[in-house]
């Protein structure tokens, strides 16, 4: 019988083709240096939409496939320490190793070892990449300061799935939706979550997925007037934090009307400012009004390794789940989520019996190894010093960057917490929609001329000023090999911008 020509696509049963894999992975991965080696963050050339794209008939040469996938690759953004826009993690080499290496493996990680106080009731056949896991939600539960022989957790696709499983065990738990797993929502009275304006739309996709509805979702605000005030007369940073008595007013309303909060969600590390929330009014108030309290931590959690901001990030070892993305402020390659609960109980109301494994206790299904591996290897190789060096070397940038901006006339337009600042460009007769406009002008320019690339926030924490969205130049400092010459560039490149803006 012919023999496939298709059967070149897998390795061989004797591994006699194996050498030929070494060598193609090294050939199509060279590209990498000369692409790597241009200063610019962005490539000359745009990738175009191939809307012809088909099916062919019969498959094509793979070598001529992977010369095409290289061809589109090239036009990527690059990760170099130009790279200043929103959220570029440049992810740990031995991450990508171990992905690669996991991924010609390729396991299933559906099913999760059971474990008492973290002694196997079960142990099965593939149980590699769940000890990995395993040991790096340990890992993960120190770095957050949950307790790891009591706390339980996950590695999931990212924030968002996180939060929903989060979310739903906080739902699953609430006395006032009692039996909600098997009987539903349906004839049981509307509950409320909280959190704050500047919290991720993800709470949101949550509540509608969980069927708690996102108009029950209540977002308190991170701004008063007279900080508005202050802000308009002499630009003065905004806190961005929401209040105790915000919370507890929400709280108090909620209860004389009779609606249960069944979470209260704050943010160590808010997507556009990089803000901490306070967590530690939230712990009091728990006690009293008994919501669960559930932390999004997905950028900012590996900041409690260091001393700075640990200090602001307190008390989060107090809540109920965390939720903390390694494929943020870890390193990691996308995908790589996880959810944390203080209590490893609560991840057992997540159980469902797999007729063909062990039970799981995760929404997804089937579940990739390799982000597994590569957080292990990135817990493992960057440990607690490293982190902190690393994390250390954004924060500080972030904090140069603000100190030149106010020495260049341009305002920061928050305190700057963590790794980012947004910030107006100096405009002293601007009304907000004119500042709003030459802010993202001044963003196209320092784009256009190709030397560093930035983002735009388009709304900062849903806040108006006259009526107009406090929108804002994002600068985020992700890559530890941008220096302070590095940032004395770009302020350079920057009063060019602003000349060609205004
Ligand atoms: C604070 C915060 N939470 C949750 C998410 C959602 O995470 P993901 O995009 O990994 O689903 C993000 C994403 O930017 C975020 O910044």
């Amino acid at each position: 019988m012919r023999k496939s020509k298709y059967l070149r696509l897998f390795l061989n049963p004797d591994g006699s083709n194996f050498d030929s894999l070494i060598v193609n992975l090294r050939d199509s991965i060279s590209y990498l240096k000369e692409w790597w080696e241009v200063p610019s963050p962005i490539p000359k050339d745009v990738d175009e939409f191939r809307e012809d794209s088909q099916l062919p008939e019969a498959g094509e040469p793979p070598e001529q496939v992977l010369t095409d996938l290289i061809a589109r690759l090239k036009k990527c953004r690059r990760l170099n320490d130009r790279n200043l826009s929103f959220m570029d993690p440049i992810p740990n080499i031995y991450t990508l190793i171990a992905l690669c290496m996991v991924s010609l493996q390729n396991p299933n990680n559906a099913g999760k070892v059971k474990r008492v106080n973290r002694k196997r009731e079960a142990v099965f056949q593939y149980e590699v990449v769940p000890n990995l896991e395993e040991e790096s939600i340990m890992m993960l539960a120190d770095i957050v300061g949950y307790d790891r022989h009591k706390a339980g957790g996950h590695v999931v696709s990212g924030g968002t799935v996180a939060i929903l499983t989060a979310l739903m065990i906080a739902r699953d738990k609430s006395e006032s939706l009692k039996d909600v797993r098997k009987e539903g929502l349906f004839g049981k009275k509307s509950v409320k979550v909280l959190t704050s304006k500047a919290s991720h739309f993800a709470i949101r996709k949550a509540m509608r997925i969980l069927g708690l509805g996102e108009n029950n979702l209540i977002e308190v605000p991170v701004v008063t007037d007279e900080q508005i005030s202050e802000f308009k007369k002499s630009h003065t940073p905004l806190p961005l934090r929401p209040t105790d008595s915000e919370y507890e007013e929400k709280l108090e309303k909620c209860e004389k009307m009779g609606e249960a909060i069944i979470a209260v969600i704050p943010t160590v590390g808010t997507t556009a400012t990089r803000t901490i929330e306070p967590v530690e009014p939230l712990v009091k108030l728990r006690n009293k009004y008994g919501f669960q309290l559930i932390v999004d931590a997905a950028f900012g959690g590996f900041a409690r390794l260091l001393d700075e901001p640990a200090k602001k990030i307190k008390d989060i070892e107090e809540s109920n789940a965390i939720i903390i993305d390694p494929h943020k402020w870890g390193y990691v390659p996308y995908p790589c989520g996880a959810v944390l609960f203080r209590d490893y109980e609560d991840l057992k109301l997540l159980e469902y019996e797999v007729p063909y494994y062990e039970p799981a206790s995760t929404i997804e299904g089937s579940r990739p190894g390799g982000p597994v591996a590569a957080l292990w290897v990135a817990l493992k190789t960057l440990g607690k010093e490293g982190y902190k060096e690393i994390i250390g070397k954004c924060i500080e940038n972030a904090k140069y960057l603000e100190k030149r901006l106010r020495e260049e006339g341009h305002y920061p337009v928050h305190e700057v917490d963590l790794n980012a600042v947004n910030f107006d460009a100096k405009c002293s007769t601007c009304n907000r929609r004119k500042q709003n406009k030459l802010n993202e002008k001044v963003k196209e320019e320092i784009n256009k001329r190709g030397k560093f690339r930035i983002s735009f926030m388009k709304e900062l924490a849903s806040i108006k000023i006259d009526g107009e969205p406090l929108s804002a130049i994002h600068v985020e400092f992700m890559n530890p090999y941008t220096s302070e010459e590095l940032i004395e560039e770009f302020i350079d490149e920057l009063k060019l911008a602003y000349r060609n803006a205004v």
